[in-house]
């Protein structure tokens, strides 16, 4: 039997960030043979790192305040600065989202580097845990077993989306042993699928959009596909989006359709209203809308009333998705281990000392754009100093 301080079981981007503040007698597992691999794959290979923006409303979680504590103690600047300070270059691309100008595996180098004498161990599985007021935790890798005695616990394997990466449910089933609740999950930041291909013949025309689910509206891209829509307007949505709901969409922000139309009426009455549309428009798209909603007629043939039923149904056209893309594709992973069990400050169970959650397998998801590696490095920091 082993003796360790602190037993971390992920090695992602909580994992890490935590290990970083535990010191050298840390053993960090991961069953991957490569550690950070979300972040390798993230933002296209650059790693949209965390957002200038951080703000706790941009957070998704049954208690809309308990990730404040962390994210105001180890900030997007905190980070930033130490992405600066291992000479990683980096740039903003929109929306404060912050992206290295090379690779995304220059934060897995520098989360590496920042672990000093933490053992990491990959191809390692853990088979058994028994907690004695110690976690006696039997690990299985290639070499065969080790039997590890650890003072703590951190639990950061993460959520459930993209199973082909690795992605497992053994944070909930931990939490669940250990007396604690976790909410219902779904995938989250995903594309909505509709069953028929309604969007098939127009698959990869994107145009700018507002897309409203209840009361939180994105204004971003909007991107059709073979089986339905995404986009970063949509995946923002999605996290907002419940079964047999509807999403409204202005397919022209900014735009007041009902004055462009009747100045068209009265400056270019002979040109066709689809014309019209498709100097505004994707013309693929309005074909398709052509196909769903009465769109013949000249600019000059308008009435007021017409006029004003088009801006009302251009401005809010409704789409009912069926589904989403699930957690083959879901970016996270929506709930997890409920946050009335955990310590804001420190992440740890306030059921058995000694026991962390940190990560995406906590009940507290961001928006698109940084806001979810921010929550992992936050809360990974928080639970690392307190250990
Ligand atoms: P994470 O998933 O990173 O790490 C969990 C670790 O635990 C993994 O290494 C896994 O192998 C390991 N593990 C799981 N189960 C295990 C088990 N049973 N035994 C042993 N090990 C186990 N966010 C963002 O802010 N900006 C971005 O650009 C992106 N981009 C992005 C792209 C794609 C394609 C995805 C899927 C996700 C993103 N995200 C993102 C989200 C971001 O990747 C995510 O929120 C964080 O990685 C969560 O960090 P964690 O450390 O909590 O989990």
């Amino acid at each position: 039997m082993e003796n360790v301080a602190t037993l971390i079981l992920g090695a992602g981007a909580a994992g890490m960030m935590c290990a970083a503040q535990t010191g050298p007698d840390t053993l960090v597992i991961d069953h991957a043979k490569a550690p950070g691999e979300k972040i390798r794959i993230s933002g296209g290979g650059r790693c949209n790192f965390t957002n200038l923006d951080i703000r706790p409303e941009r957070f998704l979680g049954e208690n809309p305040h308990f990730h404040k504590s962390a994210l105001a103690r180890y900030t997007q600047w905190d980070f930033i600065e130490a992405v600066s300070r291992h000479g990683i270059a980096w740039h903003e691309k929109t929306l404060g989202q912050l992206f290295c100008d090379d690779s995304a595996k220059q934060i897995i180098a520098m989360l590496r580097a920042e672990m000093g004498g933490a053992e990491l161990a990959l191809r390692t599985r853990l088979v058994d845990l028994t907690h004695d007021g110690d976690f006696v935790a039997t690990l299985e890798h290639p070499g065969g077993r080790r039997v590890v005695r650890a003072h703590r616990l951190v639990v950061a394997t993460g959520g459930k989306s993209i199973p082909k990466m690795g992605a497992t449910g053994l944070a909930y089933d931990i939490a669940r042993r250990f007396g604690h609740r976790v909410t219902d999950t779904r995938p989250a930041l995903v594309p909505l699928t509709f069953p028929d291909g309604r969007f098939g013949a127009i698959a990869g025309v994107s145009a700018p959009a507002t897309v409203r689910a209840g009361d939180t509206a994105f204004d971003e891209g909007m991107l059709f596909t073979h089986r339905g829509i995404s986009g970063p307007a949509v995946l923002q949505a999605s996290s907002y989006w419940r079964e047999g709901a509807a999403l409204e969409i202005d397919l022209l922000p900014g735009t007041d359709l009902a004055a462009h139309l009747a100045e068209g009426r009265r400056s270019a009455g002979k040109r066709a209203l689809v014309t019209e549309l498709a100097r505004l428009l994707p013309q693929r798209l309005v074909e398709l809308l052509a196909s769903e909603i009465d769109l013949t007629g000249r600019l000059g043939d308008l009435s007021d009333t017409r006029i004003a039923a088009l801006a009302a149904t251009l401005g809010g056209w409704e789409l009912r998705p069926t589904g989403s893309e699930g957690y083959r594709t879901a970016e996270v992973t929506l709930g997890g281990v409920a946050t009335d069990g955990l310590s804001s400050k420190t992440m740890e169970s306030k059921h058995v000392p000694g026991l962390y959650f940190i990560g995406e397998a906590v009940d507290v998801t961001g928006w698109l754009g940084g806001y979810n590696f921010q929550w992992a490095w936050s809360s990974g920091w928080a639970a690392g100093q307190a250990i």
